[in-house]
């Protein structure tokens, strides 16, 4: 049998939120809520839902490559070029050729630990040697992601707000942090939660790229627009970055249906301003029920909590989750990220966690 290089027998596959469907055929329990994957919990966008029907009959047709309808919107949106803008089968995709186009075998890339897992996976893939940072109070330690810069340092990744802690970095961390980014690495600022923050401290990513430096903003649709099935994502970059990695970029790598729906989807303020609503009381609803239930948890700036228990209890709380029907996100032994749901979601959560807590006599 063929076999792989080592590079590749070394990757850990990548362990998705458990499916609902999955959880109802192993312990056939009916309607279970899923809390793992950070999908919006509201539904897609009604607008992008209606705009998807209209063009269900076009499917024979190849997609238009180049996103041109939604480019020119998102251009007009966010006051960029269509030319600065690259749109991928999910911000995941952009990540990849990201790598694909600015790495070379042996050359580096920084990331934080725990941070977006993705990011080592598609380093390791290319050869790369992933640099791991762990983070300060849950946050990206900027000044140690910094000081680990080298001349073959090629991307610096960082999530802000950050998967799975939910933490930010500060305009005033990401200026001086700027600051020390030579030339020839480039700063891939992962914004995947951009919409939920409400934080007046929040890093302005934008700024750095009107001031033409190598750095490379990612969003999503697959968030706060409910479109994560569609698999659509856009990076913003400098035209001469762009055009690199469009020539590595599948000719048609965002279907037509993924593309109608984001058009529609980035108009729809409505369903925006509801889901972040739902995404703030759900926010405020949780941090009071796991202060009851004596549950450390991270502030967050996006849709999903980041838990920390001192003892190894999260294999057997996350498999005791699942009976009671909840799916979560185990982090280690030790942390579970649990995305913010619908009120009865949610309560949902907390009347299990409260059982089970109960059962370990984890109360003090
Ligand atoms: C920080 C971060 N970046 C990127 C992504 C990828 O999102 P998508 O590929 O659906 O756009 C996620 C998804 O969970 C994420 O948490």
């Amino acid at each position: 049998m063929i076999q792989s290089p080592e590079h590749i027998k070394n990757i850990k596959p990548y362990a998705p939120g458990k499916p609902i469907e999955e959880l109802e055929r192993e312990l056939g329990i009916a309607h279970p809520v899923k809390l793992a994957s950070n999908e919006n919990p509201v539904g897609p966008s009604p607008l992008a839902v209606r705009a998807l029907r209209k063009r269900i009959s076009d499917l024979n047709r190849y997609p238009d490559g180049s996103c041109h309808c939604l480019g020119s919107a998102l251009s007009g949106k966010l006051q960029v070029r269509s030319d600065e803008i690259l749109f991928g089968n999910g911000s995941n995709e952009i990540i990849e050729l990201a790598v694909r186009t600015f790495l070379s075998p042996g050359d580096e890339a920084i990331m934080a630990h725990p941070s977006f897992v993705v990011y080592s996976t598609i380093v390791q893939a290319a050869k790369g040697k992933g640099i791991i940072v762990p983070l300060k109070d849950l946050r990206h330690d900027l000044d140690a992601m910094a000081s680990k810069i080298t001349n073959r340092t090629k991307i610096v990744f960082i999530a802000n707000p950050n998967n799975p802690t939910g933490a930010i970095n500060t305009k005033t961390e990401m200026d001086s942090f700027m600051k020390k980014i030579p030339e020839g690495a480039l700063v891939v600022i992962d914004e995947a939660y951009f919409e939920y923050v409400v934080s007046p401290d929040y890093a302005d990513s934008m700024k750095y790229f009107r001031q033409g430096r190598d750095i490379l903003i990612l969003r999503t649709f697959s968030k706060i627009y409910g479109l994560a099935g569609l698999r659509i994502g856009y990076g913003i970059a400098k035209k001469e970055l762009i055009a690199e990695m469009n020539k590595v970029r599948q000719p048609f790598n965002v279907n037509s249906p993924a593309q109608e729906a984001a058009l529609a989807a980035l108009d729809d303020e409505k369903h925006i301003e509801k889901s972040r609503k739902i995404n703030e009381r759900g926010k405020k609803y949780l941090y009071k029920e796991f202060r009851s239930l004596n549950i450390n948890y991270a502030p967050t700036e996006a849709n999903f909590i980041y838990m920390t228990f001192e003892d190894d209890i999260v294999n057997q709380l996350y498999n005791d989750l699942l009976k009671q029907g909840v799916i979560v996100r185990p982090m280690g032994p030790r942390a579970i990220r649990v995305t913010i749901g619908l009120p009865g979601e949610n309560k949902k959560l907390v009347e299990a966690l409260r059982k089970i807590l109960n059962s370990y006599n984890f109360f003090i």
